[in-house]
């Protein structure tokens, strides 16, 4: 065999040991397989580096094209972005953004003289939160507040109004550098209510950032029906306060890994993220990766001509579909769930639910457990079909004896 074979035989070797989406065993993941046409992109553009788009500047036009079309999505023709590794650098992006957007003031005066600032930016942040904001704070010693959450497991903003009113009146403008809602959260798939949350960082002028890494894809395609009425599915840029949005290609996008979404208001934001890069062909830089791959621009521009949005809102109706059959399902074997879900993810109750994830594992079967309540979390993404949701109930029931 020449060395060449015997590498991609001993590849396929490790590759096997992997699960396979379309097993049907995989129940925690916000990825799925992607499109199928996005093999022939992968190959067209893997040798791909958006870091130095002028060397490559194709794949540029379809990173700044596939913005465009998140942007009107979203309701800005304005927007303005970039289509990076996940939602973790996303969130980062954007609390970078914040931090560095309050430092400026602050130094610039924007708001007079008075010391209105911490040594720390304070960010207001749901407490349903993905844990990339833990790393943000890591790497920005932001301060994170969290307000309480609703009996709907939403963040708070009755407190919101209250603390930012508060802090302010104490400390001055630009005392609270962002506030975050998200629409979409990773463990409930709750939508905060980002109107009200609008509203009180656009009178207060605090910049707001909306992590909808999942819910992006999902929101705009959701059918009336399907929508509940504690929650307000309002999000996007159509809402003033809203500056920047998390969304990511790479879940309910049907995008490969890695292809997230940072989309700005405007292209105002950039002078707060650029740093000089003398050797490059475009000499500022804002992302936070330098050399990055452009497959996720191309993928995601793809995807996004393919399937359109009609498209997306039959792979959405199947999800919620699945959804309902499974809460359904539960519910008839004795099982219950934290909330009514939201969105085409379902938290069943259980005070052993790390051990019977454990136990889900022994049989085969690959659940999350969630960390705000004892509840075993299942995200119906499209790889899932009727009959593995049918496998999982009865593992269900053979685990607790139902
Ligand atoms: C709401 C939300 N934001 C951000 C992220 C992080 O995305 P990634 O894993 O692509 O970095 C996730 C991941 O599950 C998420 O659910």
């Amino acid at each position: 065999m020449d060395k060449s074979k015997e590498i991609l035989s001993k590849l396929k070797e490790y590759r096997d040991l992997d699960l396979k989406y379309e097993k049907g065993n995989i129940f925690g993941s916000m990825c799925t397989k992607p499109h199928p046409i996005t093999l022939e992109i992968i190959k067209m553009f893997y040798e791909t580096n958006l870091g130095d788009p002028g060397l490559f500047i194709g794949t540029k036009k379809l990173e700044e094209e596939s913005i465009q079309m998140i942007g009107k999505l979203l309701h800005n023709p304005n927007a303005f972005g970039y289509i990076i590794s996940g939602g973790t650098e996303a969130n980062i992006t954007a609390m970078r953004l914040f931090n560095n957007i309050s430092k400026a003031n602050f130094k610039n005066k924007k708001y007079g003289n008075k010391k209105n600032r911490e040594d720390s930016s304070k960010i207001i942040i749901p407490e349903t939160a993905h844990f990339s904001f833990d790393k943000s704070k890591d790497m920005m010693n932001l301060d994170l507040i969290r307000p309480p959450l609703t009996e709907y497991y939403t963040s708070n903003v009755k407190w919101v109004k209250d603390y930012v009113e508060d802090t302010i009146s104490k400390n001055g403008e630009n005392s609270i550098s962002g506030i975050v809602g998200i629409a979409g959260c990773t463990e409930l798939g709750t939508i905060d209510n980002i109107k009200e949350l609008s509203k009180i960082a656009y009178t207060n002028d605090i910049p707001l950032h909306v992590d909808a890494a999942f819910g992006g894809f999902v929101i705009p395609f959701l059918e009336e029906k399907y929508k509940l009425k504690n929650y307000n599915y309002e999000f996007d840029f159509s809402l003033d306060g809203v500056k920047t949005i998390t969304i990511d290609p790479h879940k309910m996008g049907l995008s490969p890994i890695s292809a997230g979404g940072i989309i700005f208001r405007n292209r105002e934001y950039k002078k707060y993220l650029d740093i000089e890069a003398p050797y490059l062909t475009e000499t500022l830089q804002a992302t936070i990766l330098g050399t990055r791959t452009g497959v996720g621009a191309a993928t995601t521009w793809g995807l996004l001509k393919l399937l359109c949005k009609d498209g997306y809102a039959k792979i959405t109706h199947e999800c919620m579909e699945k959804t309902t059959y499974l809460t359904n399902k539960l519910r008839e074997n004795g099982f219950e769930t934290v909330i009514e879900p939201v969105l085409n993810i379902i938290a069943i109750k259980d005070d052993n639910a790390k051990e019977t994830c454990k136990k889900l594992k022994e049989k085969g079967l690959y659940v999350s457990v969630c960390r705000c309540t004892n509840a075993l979390r299942i995200v119906i993404m499209p790889h899932l079909e009727f009959e593995h949701l049918d496998n999982l109930v009865n593992t269900l029931c053979k685990i607790n004896k139902k």
